[in-house]
């Protein structure tokens, strides 16, 4: 399969990006033309950001899956689709061709529907990072159940809500999972999520770890068991559903600056074209490679660039159970040798934290076959940019910093592989389709900041960098179309901000070339190892600690995490009789949300910074969390000046 829409030199990719601007729906239609349709739309897009209502290729039959696994089947049938790399190294790999996975997941399929499963049902699923998993996620979308996948770091609070929310039928888990050296029990998580829910009817358990765990008569079943089942019957249908455009994929939770995690909808048409388009031309992937992300398919990298992206456009995906320092720090790399891969995608933490252990890890390991290095999720700081250049790609291989979120789906700003410069920390121009503009604390328009209007790049240009909050004007094909359930908050949250802009949350500055470098979250949400998290979830979570009065979390400069999560706490007067202890204020949070979220640093406060009206003075919190106690600005406007004097002395 080759990719027509592939952009092969800088000047194309200008002239892409003109034509995607000028024309969006012949440049959008014209990507389109080279999917696999089972009926091609009426419209292209038709779209307005006050309600906000997003619609792109009404009209149109489809079903993602045939695109990821049916279309290949002919020319690269016995291809790999799928390597998966256990955790232990000493255990087998497994390999899975087109032929095989697609196999895999019709009789998947034929499971969901022998368990009463129908289209337009939400699934649950939380499961560790083995083919079952992928196979779980295409077989909902071949069949037209909506998958909800959480994240196995995530507690039992934290999935019957995602389950509530959602009201899912039906959740798909293992017995566990290995992570490391750890083993993580993911069916006695699940039990105690489901103490808390009403709507789920059963559980399909794959047996992954072995260990003895219970199954509740009726409600849960075995995933061979299963299997079994269906392989006696034979596979009945292996038609994949006839899929509108619009009709919703997947939903995922993420995190935002109030409230409990929201669910962000994605469709099918617009979200296999954007991921598979931004895949092929941002990695520039070439028929034939080996392709390793090393994202858990629990967030949205995992969905776009673990599975599906990679999978419509035929590459071979790596899948990786573990994590980069176990059994030692030089994991990776034995999976780039081990498989020869060609494009390497991971996240900045992950580099900081294997920087740590020096180049040791790295000796006799054959990197030869990298071609191109990714990264996602944060601003990569220009010391690990450089290592990672230096010491993996050996000043050969491009690094695309690629910047989007959960709710674009896809790659939004980032250099093209090979195709335009890389710039250290800056995630650079924006991809085709893309509308970026910056914009004032008044919600006016940066002059010189958008992408589309002052031109897309500047060559060699000196002069003012533009700041401002990052907006996208325009739609592009895989942008959120609701938070489940609640259309009014995805209004709030992302088009009420600024009217008739997508509104990202994040700061960006604009040099006079044209490259936008991501600044980080301008709202109450935190990036901690790549991973969202709001302040106010974690705020919910401490304060329900029955000795806690009141909380406020801020983030703070972290070597490796990027952010480490700062909680100042009040005590109630009998606990601090008591003097209690600060790892059970860390232990509530690990229980109501997850390790993920547990607070790096604990300071117990008699007070907090509030102003007059009772509003916490978080930047006041976050300059003394920095130790920036110099730089704490006006303070004269607080209840209680004085308590600031106190936080400073106890800061940790
Ligand atoms: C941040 C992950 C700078 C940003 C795909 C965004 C980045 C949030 C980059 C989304 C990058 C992601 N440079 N910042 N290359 N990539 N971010 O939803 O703050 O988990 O808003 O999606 O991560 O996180 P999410």
């Amino acid at each position: 399969m080759s990719f027509p829409y592939q952009i092969h030199s800088f000047e194309e990719y200008l002239s892409e990006y003109k034509k995607s601007i000028d024309q969006p729906e012949n440049f959008w239609s014209g990507i389109a033309e080279h999917f696999t349709w089972k009926k091609k739309w009426d419209k292209v897009l038709e779209w307005n950001f006050k309600e906000p209502r997003v619609r792109w290729f009404q009209g149109a039959k489809m079903n993602i899956t045939e695109n990821c696994l049916d279309r290949h089947l002919a020319d690269k049938g016995d291809h790999p689709a799928i390597i998966w790399e256990s955790n232990d190294p000493k255990e087998k790999n497994r390999i899975l061709s087109f032929k095989e996975l697609h196999e895999e997941v019709c009789r998947f399929v034929q499971v969901l529907k022998n368990n009463s499963v129908k289209k337009g049902d939400r699934i649950c699923i939380y499961m560790p990072m083995v083919p079952e998993a992928a196979i779980a996620v295409l077989a909902c979308a071949r069949m037209g159940a909506i998958h909800s996948v959480v994240f196995g770091g995530y507690s039992a609070q934290s999935i019957a809500d995602r389950i509530n929310d959602a009201q899912c039928s039906l959740v798909i888990t293992a017995d566990g999972g290995h992570r490391g050296s750890k083993d993580i029990l993911l069916k006695d998580t699940i039990d105690e999520a489901l103490q808390n829910t009403g709507h789920v009817k059963k559980v399909i358990v794959l047996k992954r770890l072995g260990n003895e765990i219970s199954m509740k008569e009726g409600r849960d079943i075995w995933w061979h068991d299963e299997i079994k089942k269906v392989d006696a019957q034979g596979i009945k249908d292996r038609t994949a559903e006839s899929m509108d455009a619009e009709d919703i994929l997947f939903i995922l939770y993420t995190s935002g600056s109030t409230g409990k995690p929201k669910g962000v909808v994605h469709t099918n048409a617009g979200y296999m074209i954007f991921t598979t388009y931004s895949f092929v031309n941002v990695f520039q992937y070439q028929p034939g490679q080996v392709y390793f992300c090393t994202a858990d398919i629990g967030w949205i990298t995992g969905h776009s660039y673990t599975v599906y992206g990679p999978l419509c456009a035929g590459a071979t995906t790596v899948m990786f159970e573990g994590i980069p320092s176990w059994p030692d720090a030089g994991r990776f790399w034995d999976i780039v040798d081990k498989y020869k891969v060609n494009i390497l995608y991971t996240a900045p933490t992950a580099i900081r934290s294997l920087m740590g252990y020096g180049l040791e890890p790295l000796k006799n390991k054959d990197l030869s076959s990298l071609k191109v290095l990714g990264t996602v999720g944060e601003p990569i700081n220009e010391e690990a940019w450089h290592w990672y250049d230096e010491h993996v790609g050996k000043h050969k291989c491009p690094i695309v910093d690629t910047w989007w979120q959960t709710e674009t789906a896809g790659i939004m700003i980032s250099n093209l592989a090979g195709i335009s410069q890389g710039k250290p920390a800056f995630a650079t121009l924006p991809l085709p389709g893309v509308r970026p503009v910056l914009v004032d604390e008044n919600g006016h328009a940066v002059p010189g900041s958008d992408a589309a209007k002052d031109g897309v790049f500047h060559k060699g240009a000196t002069g003012a960098t533009v700041t401002g909050n990052l907006c996208i004007r325009f739609p592009w094909p895989s942008i959120i179309r609701t938070t489940y359930g609640d259309h009014e908050r995805c209004r709030l949250n992302y088009f009420a901000t600024y009217p008739d802009m997508y509104f990202t949350g994040d700061g960006a500055f604009r040099d006079a070339e044209g490259n936008y470098r991501i600044t980080g979250r301008v709202d109450d949400v935190l990036n901690v190892s790549g991973h969202r998290i709001g302040t106010a979830e974690v705020e919910n979570a401490i304060n329900m600690h029955p000795d806690v009065v009141e909380s406020a979390v801020v983030g703070y400069p972290h070597d490796i995490k990027g952010q480490g999560i700062y909680a100042f706490v009040i005590l109630g007067s009998e606990s601090k009789e008591n003097n209690l202890d600060k790892s059970s204020v860390a232990a509530t949070v690990t229980k109501i949300i997850g390790s993920i979220a547990k607070p790096d640093k604990i300071q117990f406060v008699t007070g907090l910074p509030k102003t007059r009206s009772g509003k916490i003075m978080r930047r006041i919190l976050r300059k003394i969390a920095e130790g920036e106690m110099d730089k704490l600005g006006d303070i004269s406007t607080l209840t209680d000046p004085a308590v600031v004097e106190e936080i400073k002395m106890g800061k940790i």
